[in-house]
């Protein structure tokens, strides 16, 4: 998708896009850092669950895919903290925080569970990088410019992960040489769908937030936090049918509603 030098939706429409912290409203700037630094935290918190299990996938292109996500995931994070250094001293100090946090003192809840096996690596890609991709193409053509122009690689990198996910994941349920490779016992598939499917849904945030509304009032981001979760629900639900795994209740295990 090409960037629009107008901002293309919400209160700005028609506007110039931003392009400097020095132009936004203060309000404007609030969501905006709130929106990167959450992003920020799931990319260099994904680095450290992949981190185990880089070179321990059962092919050789399990492994290189893998070790190129994490590359990616890294990459996306210190893109996301040159961002946030450009807002001053409390982005740089958003920054400086996220690069010095641990597992279990992420932001978000998903990103605070190791990975037990090579099956869990590949549903939380086929989940948790799908969540990543219906989050950052919500903001592809963003009214933040430098922020559209990230999107224009990121979101295809998201694709990516999510897509090699799915595969493995089908492989792992339809080919009995992927799953013994994989060392995947019988309902090792189900049970890391179920483990990971209500933090996908949580991932997307309180279906109220107001810094969400204010995301999509402001042109930075094409839906709102509930909207996502939805189209998210659809697309997801549609493919674990059919591979004929049980989709799980949409309530069950959640902590964000
Ligand atoms: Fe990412
Ligand atoms: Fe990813």
């Amino acid at each position: 998708m090409s960037v629009s030098r107008a901002v293309e939706w919400g209160v700005l429409q028609g506007m110039r896009k931003v392009e400097t912290v020095e132009q936004m409203p203060e309000e404007y700037r609030q969501v905006l850092l709130k929106l990167i630094g959450a992003l920020a935290s799931t990319e260099f918190a994904s680095v450290e669950q992949h981190q185990p299990w880089i070179n321990r996938g059962p092919t050789p292109e399990d492994r290189y895919i893998q070790a190129q996500i994490a590359a990616d995931e890294a990459h996306q994070g210190f893109i996301d903290c040159r961002l946030l250094r450009s807002f001053g001293p409390d982005g740089a100090a958003l920054a400086d925080d996220l690069l010095r946090r641990k597992m279990g003192e992420h932001q978000l809840d998903a990103f605070n569970v190791p990975f037990e096996s090579w099956i869990d690596t590949i549903a939380f890609c086929f989940t948790m990088d799908l969540v990543a991709w219906y989050h950052l193409r919500a903001m592809e053509n963003s009214s933040f410019a430098p922020w559209a122009r990230e999107m224009t690689s990121m979101v295809h990198e998201e694709k990516f992960h999510a897509s090699f996910g799915a595969r493995r994941i089908a492989d792992a349920v339809r080919n009995p040489e992927y799953a013994r490779l994989a060392e995947a016992a019988p309902g090792d598939v189900q049970r890391a769908i179920d483990k990971w499917y209500p933090r996908a849904l949580d991932t997307f945030g309180k279906s109220d937030s107001r810094a969400s509304q204010l995301a999509v009032a402001y042109g930075l981001r094409r839906w709102g936090n509930a909207e996502l979760r939805r189209m998210y629900r659809e697309d997801i639900d549609a493919q674990l049918t059919a591979l004929g795994l049980t989709v799980p209740p949409e309530d069950r295990g959640r902590k964000i509603l």
